[in-house]
């Protein structure tokens, strides 16, 4: 959803905030806009639309000279996306520019209040607010003006400020929303991540809820909601710059999936030694929770879907697995007996986050499954495992979702053992299987010529299908949304046994529909289920195991995928459902890494 930067340094910062700007294009955005200090006062540029579009305006408005500056994407909630209500927004007088990412839920109330005191509003926006209340807060001192408007504001923000009465200091501070420092030498800035930041610095501070950065070129004070000065820990980051670059590939989502035996190696090598799954630091008496509950958003969920499969199977406890969305609405039974794990590659998904409150207020332990390291939910948690999956552009999550199934299925083994449910050979096997996990994904993107062709012949479909029993039901879940965010083909994911009891009357002469059959116990149902639909004019696309002769008189198509253990199938098996949506997006010409609607970290409720 909306990002934000800020700079402050001794180069041109129009250039900084673009280049930041394109960096966080991937969040989903609608808008955008840049502000810089220029003579005393305060140029902005916004513009609907593309980056492109700003920079091209910022060049034909001379290109915006000044060392300090912030700028902004939109991704619209209060007002629709135009160049109004697109960020930043400046105060009535002109002295201030703000950039805001969340959303202010007493807006209204605040609007009016500065209404009646004679202030007039030109954007439809909830962040005006924030602007014009800084303005009239302010007698001298930003920080003491900053301070007293937050103050007023409910809800969730990162702001970054910038005044044309202190043109040598930038502010930014935060509430439940994503916010980085970073650190230079002779300049500094802010950001709502660091891909926008890396190409500058690897140094970074995490900023937590309630805190203010004063930032100048020479030094960061940070404060604590008082205004107390706080000591902030500085964090390096270590993985490769490359790793936010596209690096020869069209797009990140092609890119990210081809990234997946790096990332799942990098998610379980360390934590497999001698065969055994260590979690560093996890001390957890399994035997004192009688409930497992997992809980996410979107993909996120689909993982803890197959994770709720893997647990219970292994561990024989009761698990279930609930939208982070749904979840409290329906008022929740748990307590400290319940084991809630919350899945989230970016950490800052608000749902998500709500439910982990709800969950640690009824006093579940809280372990979380996140990419994003410093992130809202990592540190709300009572212990993080992070997936090693490196940062993820696209919005279609890919190897994010790889490795949170990869990680469930270690916990779950992990748990299993625990709790005395499982035979050292048993669980020799499965670790060995987890192990092998990178392997079978390499050869599962073998796949990619064989796919490609079947988009060429499939893309055209209107409306399709997913059906799969179990763990392929799980996995039919993701791969059916894959293909509807970035395709905007619609699709539909079934337990096959359920499309009899209502949807089979949607199947007719020509749908296709994918099967996917890498449950073995489960085949012959499966091929019934096949035949069923085919019977009606279906076209089958089925994905097997290697070696699985019979489904070939079954299905019109088959994609065989390498062979493992059942619970450690869903890795390997929804890789060609990816490079399937990805084609057939190609196909229709989509814009893949930035699909409509959409936003990469969905940030608001
Ligand atoms: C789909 C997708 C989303 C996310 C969901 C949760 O490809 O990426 O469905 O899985 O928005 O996001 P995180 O995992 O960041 O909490």
């Amino acid at each position: 959803m909306c990002g934000i930067i800020g700079y402050i340094g001794t180069a041109q910062a129009a250039p900084v905030l673009l280049e930041g700007l394109r960096k966080l294009e991937y969040r989903g955005y609608d808008s955008a806009g840049v502000a810089v200090l220029e003579g005393g006062g305060i140029d902005t540029v916004k513009t609907s639309g593309r980056i492109e579009a700003l920079a091209e305006k910022v060049r034909a408005a001379g290109g915006l000279s000044g060392s300090v500056g912030i700028g902004h994407t939109r991704w619209a909630t209060h007002g629709v996306p135009n160049e109004t209500n697109a960020h930043p927004h400046v105060s009535s007088d002109g002295r201030f520019a703000v950039v805001h990412n969340g959303i202010i839920e007493n807006y209204v109330e605040l609007r009016e209040e500065l209404i009646s005191q004679g202030v007039s509003f030109r954007s439809e926006t909830d962040t005006e607010v924030i602007v014009q209340l800084l303005d009239r807060c302010y007698d001298g001192d930003l920080k003491q003006a900053l301070m007293r408007t937050v103050s007023r504001l409910r809800g969730s923000y990162a702001i970054g400020v910038l005044s044309a009465s202190d043109p040598d200091v930038i502010y930014a501070s935060r509430s439940a929303m994503p916010l980085i420092l970073g650190i230079g030498a002779g300049e500094n800035f802010f950001a709502s991540d660091i891909t926008a930041l890396v190409s500058h610095t690897r140094n970074v501070i995490d900023m937590d809820d309630g805190e203010f950065a004063e930032i100048r070129r020479d030094g960061i004070s940070v404060f604590d909601h008082s205004g107390k000065l706080i000591r902030k820990p500085e964090r390096r980051i270590t993985w490769d710059i490359a790793a936010a670059e596209k690096n020869g590939y069209d797009h990140f989502m092609l890119k990210e999936i081809m990234e997946q035996p790096a990332a799942l190696k990098a998610s379980i090598e360390p934590r497999l030694r001698d065969g055994r799954v260590v979690f560093e630091g996890l001390e957890l008496d399994m035997s004192r929770f009688d409930r497992v509950l997992i809980t996410a958003c979107g993909s996120a969920y689909y993982a803890g879907c197959v994770g709720r499969t893997v647990i219970e199977r292994l561990c024989r406890v009761q698990t279930e697995a609930e939208l982070a969305s749904e979840l409290r609405y329906r008022d929740p039974v748990m307590d400290e007996r319940t084991l809630v794990i919350v899945i989230s590659q970016s950490g800052e998904t608000a749902d998500t986050i709500a439910a982990l409150k709800e969950c640690r207020s009824r006093g579940a332990f809280v372990l979380s499954i996140v990419n994003v390291v410093g992130s809202s939910i990592a540190k709300l948690s009572d212990f993080v495992i992070y997936t090693w999956a490196g940062p993820e552009i696209a919005v279609a999550t890919t190897k994010g979702y790889t490795t949170q199934v990869a990680v469930l299925e270690m916990f779950a083994l992990w748990a299993a053992d625990r709790l005395g449910r499982v035979s050292p050979e048993r669980y020799a096997e499965i670790a060995a299987g987890i192990a092998r996990i990178p392997e079978r994904a390499q050869r599962a993107l073998d796949l990619n010529a064989s796919v490609r062709r079947l988009a060429k012949r499939y893309h055209g479909n209107s409306s399709l299908f997913f059906m799969g029993r179990d763990l392929d039901y799980a996995v039919s879940l993701e791969g059916s949304l894959k293909l509807k965010e970035i395709s905007y083909i619609h699709s539909e994911a079934y337990a096959a046994g359920e499309l009899k009891h209502g949807t089979i009357a949607l199947i007719e002469p020509g749908r296709l529909v994918i099967a996917l059959c890498c449950c073995e116990r489960l085949f012959e149902k499966m091929v019934s289920n096949i035949q069923q639909v085919k019977a009606r004019g279906a076209k089958v696309l089925a994905v097997a195991c290697e070696g699985e002769r019979r489904i070939f008189s079954e299905a019109d198509d088959v994609l065989l995928v390498p062979r493992a253990d059942e619970i450690l199938m869903p890795v390997t098996e929804i890789i060609p459902m990816q490079l399937f949506a990805y084609h057939v997006a190609l196909e229709n010409g989509c814009d893949i890494d930035k699909p409509k609607n959409l936003a990469k970290s969905v940030t608001v409720e």
